[in-house]
């Protein structure tokens, strides 16, 4: 990281979007200053003002794409970030299946280009997003980092060469400090009710799809697949509040600020959670009924996904601390407040 202790300008890649927009906040809380670099193409424009609003400070936003090298030099150049948080990816799993060689361009080409032009730029200091999915269908839960990596879908492949190039890069070049932050279930939003999660579309991913069933967007959930070995037969898997995984980030930078390394760390809760525990969790903070049908289950899921947290704690000093009713509640707050998301 740069030596000179006044620079706390952070370079957010895809901070307009979910967990980045998060993620600004906590920076700004900590007294950094995010500098967003996003394309938009998952995103609403109107997330950096609410992010500013929310904040309580002004934060830059510049409009463009990770395999822009001209658009990320000229970033770089103009406002000397210390490090970057390196968000930016397409995350459907089912449209990987379908276009899996736009989830490597976008991915996994987008990042050399951000890593070339961080080079150029002198900047060393990297905390990219992966994700549990690198452990595939685990042998064992809780999973700990030493689980191994396997691929189990195009999306979930990306992160793997991510993490692989970011692995290279670190053994030619051991000034570097590299994380690379696992994340398990990440839900929940800003208590404060005017930042959260809006997905175009249907949902893919199971709370937001429970918040718009509740807030009367959608009738019912589909629950794939009753039959699964866990308690209740539905899916299991580790739900972190999206705070919780941002403040976590917040740590790791810390971390790194104070010395190059690589490290891989899961952010979890290490608490398992299923899907009709999650519903009625839902249930009892809105209020609200979330009618369901169990159906077939879908192609591709797992039964049970849940992180050993040890070395987060251990590394970082970092725990995540919201239970599933604050996580709840947070959904919540934003569904109803909001519901029709940012609104375009
Ligand atoms: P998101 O789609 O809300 O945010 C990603 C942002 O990146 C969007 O704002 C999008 O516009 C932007 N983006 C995509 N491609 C870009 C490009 N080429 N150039 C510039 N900007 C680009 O997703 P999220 O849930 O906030 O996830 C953030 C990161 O965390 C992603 O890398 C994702 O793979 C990873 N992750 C997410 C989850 C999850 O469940 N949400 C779990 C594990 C890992
Ligand atoms: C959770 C549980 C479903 C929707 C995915 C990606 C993973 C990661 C996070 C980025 C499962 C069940 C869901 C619904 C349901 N993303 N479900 N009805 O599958 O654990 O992980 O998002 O890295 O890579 O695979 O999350 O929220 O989709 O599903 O019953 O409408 O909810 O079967 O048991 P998942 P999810």
């Amino acid at each position: 990281m740069s030596p000179n202790a006044t620079n706390r300008k952070v370079l957010v890649t895809g901070g307009a979007g979910y967990i980045g927009s998060h993620a600004c906040v906590a920076l700004c809380d900590a007294g950094y200053q995010p500098v967003i670099y996003d394309n938009l193409c998952n995103a609403s424009r109107h997330v950096p003002a609410r992010i500013a609003e929310v904040a309580g400070v002004p934060v830059d936003f510049v409009q463009g794409d990770i395999r822009d090298a001209d658009g990320l030099r000229g970033v770089f150049r103009e406002f000397e970030p210390c490090a970057v948080i390196h968000f930016a990816g397409l995350k459907s799993v089912g449209e990987s299946v379908r276009e899996p060689g736009r989830y490597q361009d976008n991915n996994v080409g987008g990042t050399h280009v951000l890593l070339r032009s961080m080079d150029e730029a002198g900047v060393r200091t990297l905390v990219f997003s992966s994700s549990a999915t690198v452990y595939g269908d685990p042998d064992v839960v809780p999973i700990t980092e030493s689980a191994p990596v396997r691929t189990t879908n195009p999306y979930g492949q990306t992160k793997l060469d991510i993490e692989c190039l970011l692995g290279e890069l670190y053994e030619a070049s051991p000034d570097w400090g590299i994380a690379c932050l696992r994340y398990f279930n990440p839900v929940g939003a800003h208590p404060g009710g005017r930042m959260g999660e809006d997905p175009s579309g249907i949902p893919n991913n199971l709370m937001p799809f429970i918040a718009q069933v509740a807030v009367g967007r959608r009738e019912r959930l589909q629950v794939f697949g009753g039959d699964w070995p866990t308690p209740d037969g539905t899916g299991v898997r580790d739900y972190i509040h999206v705070m919780d995984l941002v403040e976590g980030h917040v740590a790791m930078l810390r971390l790194l600020e104070r010395g190059p390394g690589l490290h891989h760390i899961n952010l979890g809760t290490g608490r398992g959670v299923s899907v009709l525990e999650l519903v009625r969790a839902f249930e009892a903070a809105s209020g609200r009924s979330v009618p369901y049908d169990i159906v077939a289950r879908r192609p591709g899921d797992i039964a049970e996904c849940w992180a050993d947290p040890t070395l987060a704690r251990s590394r970082l000093g970092w725990r995540a601390s919201r239970d599933l009713a604050e996580m709840c509640a947070d959904a919540w707050r934003w569904q109803h407040l909001n519901p029709q998301g940012y609104g375009d």
